[in-house]
């Protein structure tokens, strides 16, 4: 299915009620492996949709999660990662033996993820799992996979729930990828 926002021509490729569905089962298996008593740590801005709506999926599973926040930066404005990770915005909590879900959008060269992990870890976190919407495998750069994947995501760059390209299109409700000859209204 492709949708026109923005002037440009949107190909779907996860839907909104496929990640739904998803969600559900991702809660399950966190609820499964994890159990309650969790500490989810959302890596903004890209992680915020997914965050929001694993939540409330961690809710129906019968867990009570605390949630935190971490701004970081690999990317600026273009789609070629830099290589370096800023933090942008720490997290407000002691992480001193917690548990931890570190939740994100995507897991790609692995750098930003690795880096929240190892720093989490180093503060003394009894536990540091991981959970992404998609993972991208042909980049890894960093020696890190996750523990919970959504999707495996193609080698193509992603726009929606949450993502964005040059801060476009963070609204859209479902994953999908911008045609490269859509025409600007
Ligand atoms: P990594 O550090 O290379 O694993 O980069 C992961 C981060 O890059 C993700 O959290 C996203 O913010 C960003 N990113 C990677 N691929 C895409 C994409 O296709 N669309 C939007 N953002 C992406
Ligand atoms: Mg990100």
């Amino acid at each position: 299915m492709t949708i026109v926002r923005r002037g440009h021509r949107i190909q779907v490729l996860f839907s909104a009620e496929d990640i739904a569905k998803r969600n559900s089962q991702l809660a399950g298996d966190i609820a499964k492996r994890v159990g309650d008593g969790l500490l989810v740590v959302a890596v903004l801005k890209g992680s915020f949709v997914f965050a929001a709506d694993l939540l409330r999926a961690l809710y129906e599973a019968g867990l009570s999660p605390e949630v935190d926040f971490m701004s970081l930066a690999s990317y600026g404005a273009g789609q070629v990662s830099s290589g370096q990770v800023a933090v942008l915005r720490d997290v407000e909590g002691d992480v001193r033996g917690r548990k931890i879900v570190l939740i994100d959008d995507i897991l790609e060269s692995g750098r930003t993820l690795a880096y929240a992990k190892d720093l989490l870890v180093a503060r003394g976190a009894s536990t540091v799992l991981s959970c992404v919407l998609l993972d991208k495998p042909g980049h890894r750069n960093a020696d890190i996979e996750a523990d919970f994947v959504g999707f495996t995501c193609p080698d193509m760059f992603v726009v929606g729930y949450g993502m964005d390209v040059a801060h476009a299109f963070r609204e859209l409700p479902f994953v999908g990828v911008v045609e490269s000859d859509s025409e600007k209204e």
